[in-house]
């Protein structure tokens, strides 16, 4: 795999510390975020405060059968595949890349001051 020069990986965990069908919550690089080992071995990783009104998600309820995460405060839900919002359409997660080195978790964190905090109003839908 070519290392993009747009991304320092970080260790965030190992496979020890997140079992298939768990999630865990950390901050990396100055944010929170939000690792999920998928049904299917599949680990993604996204923003850890929820778009609406920067509650933090790993509070809220992670689905494996369905999929989502929806978040504690109002419920919004996001699809954990690829962190869309189902409920509100239109809202998104910010997705990191995720690799692993070994046992390691490692996290692509952007070098290019893209944000990693996404919010969402409804209002924008208007
Ligand atoms: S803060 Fe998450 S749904 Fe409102």
């Amino acid at each position: 795999m070519s290392d993009d020069p747009g991304v320092k990986w970080v260790k965030v965990a190992t496979l020890d510390d997140l079992w298939e069908g768990d999630m865990l919550d950390a901050k990396v690089e100055g944010e929170e975020v939000i690792l999920i080992h998928r049904e299917g071995g599949r680990i993604v990783c996204f923003q850890g405060m929820c778009p609406h009104q920067e509650i933090l998600l790993a509070d809220g309820n992670f689905d494996f059968v369905k999929g989502t995460i929806t978040c504690s405060a109002h419920e919004w839900e996001f699809d954990m595949k690829d962190g869309r919002g189902r409920n509100p359409l239109g809202c998104k997660l910010f997705q990191y890349d995720v690799r692993l080195e070994g046992e390691n978790i490692m996290v692509g964190v952007p070098t290019d001051g893209r944000l990693r905090r996404l919010r969402h109003s409804v209002e924008e839908e208007a």
